[in-house]
């Protein structure tokens, strides 16, 4: 088959995904078209894309369901994430938990799960493509947010089991991503390796970069709820730091709780935010380095950075 161009690809994955949401049984069909992907970033589906494309900027087809598919199963897990939230907004719309109630949308994640699996199956060289394994990534991401719900108002939280619960809900669908792209692209496997390292990296620092949103966003740049996390029970790394860093702020949290201007006054104190940037400045100087070994040409290596650099938030076109 004929390969297609990046605005192609691109174009068809929207129609795919467009064609998935609307054609559903009437019964589920309302709720499905209340989601709008393309209002999204649809940051995993181009990463799939630009890993797969070629020396000359050309795209397998088969690409264009991987990406449907990989968005499709985020979009399932934003659709339970802001059940298990109990959020009301997310991408400047009514969260479907908010409209239509909590059992609503908990149903809405699984069907969507299923059609990001046959999405997955509708891939016409599938056997080809063993090594994609996205069951296996869909449980990572489960996983992660379990550990995360575990977790839930510790406020003994260390660094390490915080980025252990990021790898798992965010960074592993970006890895999955970048490894879905290499090897549909056609790469070698010490390649892809360099690929997936690369997504994980993005991964991480694109839930580091959303969890500064939560202090330092509104609701209008957000899209979604702000000042959040922490009354959902949510412990991410600027207040881990602080809680690190100001042991009486600890102590008055553990024994009496804290209000949110306490938490905003302790991570300004303690630099939580500069001290989560540059933890993003640090990974991303390790994906830099598998960027820069890729075996591309340099407009190639230059688009896979472009990935990295959005998930840091910065203003890029990809
Ligand atoms: C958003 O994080 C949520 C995730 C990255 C993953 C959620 C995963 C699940 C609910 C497991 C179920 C998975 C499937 C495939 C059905 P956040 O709440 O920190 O960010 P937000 O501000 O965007 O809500
Ligand atoms: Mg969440
Ligand atoms: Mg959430």
């Amino acid at each position: 088959m004929e390969k297609l161009t990046y605005e192609e690809s691109y174009e068809l994955v929207k129609e795919e995904i467009r064609k998935a949401l609307t054609s559903s049984p009437r019964i589920i069909n309302e709720y499905l078209t209340h989601l709008s992907v393309s209002q999204g970033k649809m940051i995993r589906a181009v990463s799939v894309l630009i890993c797969a494309q070629d020396s000359e900027g050309k795209i397998n087809p088969d690409a264009v369901y991987g990406a449907a598919a990989i968005e499709i199963i985020h979009l399932a897990s934003l659709v339970h994430d802001d059940v298990i939230d109990n959020a009301d907004l997310r991408r400047g719309k009514e969260t479907l938990q908010k409209k239509y109630g909590k059992r609503t949308a908990v149903i809405c994640g699984d069907y969507l799960l299923s059609l990001a699996l046959k999405m997955a199956a509708a891939i016409p060289n599938r056997k080809e493509y063993a090594d994609i394994d996205l069951p296996d990534y869909i449980s990572r991401l489960c996983l992660g947010e379990l550990l995360q719900h575990i977790n839930n108002k510790n406020l003994n939280l260390t660094v390490f089991e915080y980025i252990k619960i990021i790898s798992g809900k965010t960074a592993a669908l970006f890895e999955a991503s970048f490894l879905t792209g290499a090897i549909l692209g056609g790469y070698s496997p010490a390649e892809v390796k360099k690929y997936r390292k690369i997504g994980n990296y993005a991964g991480l620092i694109f839930q580091l970069q959303d969890d500064c949103l939560d202090f330092d966003k509104t609701i209008e740049q957000a899209k979604k709820p702000v000042q959040s996390d922490y009354e959902q029970g949510v412990i991410t790394l600027p207040l881990i730091h602080a809680l690190e860093r100001l042991p009486d702020f600890k102590k008055k949290a553990i024994d009496d709780g804290i209000a949110r201007a306490d938490i905003n006054q302790a991570v300004e104190k303690a630099g939580g935010l500069d001290y989560t940037k540059q933890v993003i400045g640090r990974y991303y100087k390790k994906a830099e380095r598998y960027i820069n070994k890729l075996d591309v040409t340099e407009e190639k290596r230059d688009r896979v950075a472009a990935i990295v650099k959005k998930a840091t938030g910065m203003k890029v076109e990809l």
